[in-house]
């Protein structure tokens, strides 16, 4: 007993005075912005990734996150308290590891655990005694006791007493201006009490607020009860959107009247489908869990099947427009606006763009994009390179399809220059009037009729009801 907590304390005392080591495992959108916090705390941090461009470019000072400068990475690298690694042997020198690789679905939508099993099997054969280890990957209840304690009590190492192991979920949200890796609310639950003790002073070092909670089974549910939270808000409220063109009715109207009631109301707003490694992903790794206990995660699957549907929407109205100009989507050249899942950002995974634009050309359309932060991307073995937004390419499209609201977008250029925009976003609601006939996600018809053209002062809003 003197030993195990002789090593807990000598772990404390290190994270207290800055001289324990920390490593991370997976330096992608999660880890890389962790990894800067703890060396800015005054830790010495190595970073461990698989990736060999990853490393190199790092250690020359570079970044390829968004939400990370160069010159923050520059500095740390240069004052030696950030270093990048392909080389796994070097996570032995750590006292503590928080490991942040990729949870993916599998073609079948089932959990695919082969990074995980991969990052615990690295900490697990550089493991010594009195070693902290973190996952942070979001995953179903159950992977930290079940997949990883294995993997360490099998190495002869007693967790919670000459070894700690926790769950502390990841929430960052790329982009957002406020909140970041250090001022957001960091929930921590270890295997044993002695297990949070340890993990709670690690992210204290460097995080403002710390929640720690009963297990890790509770913090592995805190991260999908919030995804999952997300997703079924915004599976009711593109529902509602649906809801809202049928009846004719201004979806925008409809949620910011509702958004004015000051309690019991959160705004959600309706678009072309969800994207991102969390949102669309994590609430299947609950449904995959729950599966296995023979229970059906209702929510969960519902607003998955709308959310999902979304892009059809988009599509569809699309194809009404152009049908209204007496035009097929096939032979039709179509620019999309936006590809990256969520505004600001570069983003690509799960992009609902991405389904546009492909059922756009399985119906026969020519499909251009513009993404100020997406020059080009790679899906499916295609190359898609991003074209200039110029009056030219605004003439030459039949339709302009707005899926993704970057704030530096000139939406006013789009409208006066374009014959057709088809709006995911509601981003032309306020510009002046224009050239362009504005098809909205829902539009209430104008006063007097459906679907009539509205007065001449403001941008035309038209419903199209997607069938
Ligand atoms: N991106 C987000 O906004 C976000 C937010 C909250 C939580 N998460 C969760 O965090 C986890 C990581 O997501 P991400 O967005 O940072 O992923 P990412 O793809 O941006 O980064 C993962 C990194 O891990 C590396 N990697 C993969 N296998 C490895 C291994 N065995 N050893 C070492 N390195 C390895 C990859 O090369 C990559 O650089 C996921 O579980 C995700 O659901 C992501």
């Amino acid at each position: 007993m003197a030993i195990d907590q002789s090593m807990k304390q000598h772990l404390l005392q290190r994270i207290n005075d800055r001289t324990a080591v920390v490593g991370v495992i997976g330096l992608g959108y999660v880890g890389l912005p962790l990894a800067v916090e703890f060396a800015k705390a005054g830790f010495h941090v190595i970073g461990y990734d698989v990736s060999e461009r990853v490393t190199a470019l790092l250690m020359r000072g570079e970044s390829h996150i968004q939400d990370v400068s160069k010159a923050e990475v520059a500095a740390l690298v240069k004052s030696g308290h950030l270093e990048a690694t392909t080389d796994e042997s070097r996570l032995h020198d750590a006292d503590a590891i928080s490991i942040a690789v990729p949870t993916p679905l599998s073609k079948t939508r089932d959990p695919d655990m082969s990074y995980v099993i991969a990052a615990t099997d690295a900490a697990t054969r550089q493991a010594h005694p009195g070693m902290l280890v973190v996952l942070e990957s979001t995953t179903y209840p159950g992977t930290t006791r079940e997949v990883m304690l294995p993997a360490f009590t099998e190495k002869g190492l007693t967790v919670g007493e000459d070894i700690f192991l926790a769950f502390s979920p990841e929430r960052v949200d790329p982009g957002n201006p406020k909140y970041h890796t250090k001022n957001t609310p960091k929930v921590v639950g270890g295997i044993t009490p002695n297990c949070t003790e340890v993990a709670t002073a690690l992210y204290a070092s460097c995080i403002d607020t710390i929640v720690p909670v009963a297990s890790t089974e509770a913090a592995e549910l805190v991260k999908l009860l919030e995804n999952t939270f997300r997703s079924v808000n915004i599976g009711l409220v593109n529902e509602m959107a649906i809801v809202c063109d049928k009846l004719g009715v201004d979806v925008w109207d409809v949620i910011d009247a509702a958004a004015t009631k000051p309690f019991g109301f959160m705004k959600f707003t309706p678009g072309p489908g969800i994207g991102g490694h969390c949102i669309p992903l994590d609430p299947h790794y609950l449904a995959w869990k729950m599966r296995t206990l023979n229970y059906k995660t209702r929510f969960i699957d519902l607003a998955s099947e709308i959310n999902s549907e979304m892009p059809a929407f988009v599509v569809e109205k699309v194809a009404h427009a152009l049908n209204d100009e007496r035009k097929a989507v096939n032979g039709s050249r179509v620019l999309v606006i936006g590809v990256a899942y969520k505004k600001d950002i570069d983003d690509m995974r799960e992009s609902p763009a991405l389904d546009v634009m492909r059922l756009l050309e399985e119906r026969g359309a020519t499909v251009a994009y513009h993404d100020p932060h997406v020059p080009s991307f790679r899906e499916d073995g295609h190359v898609f390179t991003g074209v200039a937004l110029s009056d030219e390419e605004l003439g030459r499209a039949d339709a302009v399809v707005i899926v993704t609201d970057h704030s530096s977008v000139d939406y006013q250029r789009i409208v006066d220059g374009a014959s057709v925009v088809v709006d995911a976003r509601n981003v032309t609601a306020r510009l002046r009037p224009s050239r362009a006939r504005i098809v909205a996600l829902s539009t209430a018809p104008a006063p007097g009729g459906a679907a009539a053209p509205a007065p001449s002062t403001a941008p035309r809003r038209e419903a199209v009801t997607a069938r």
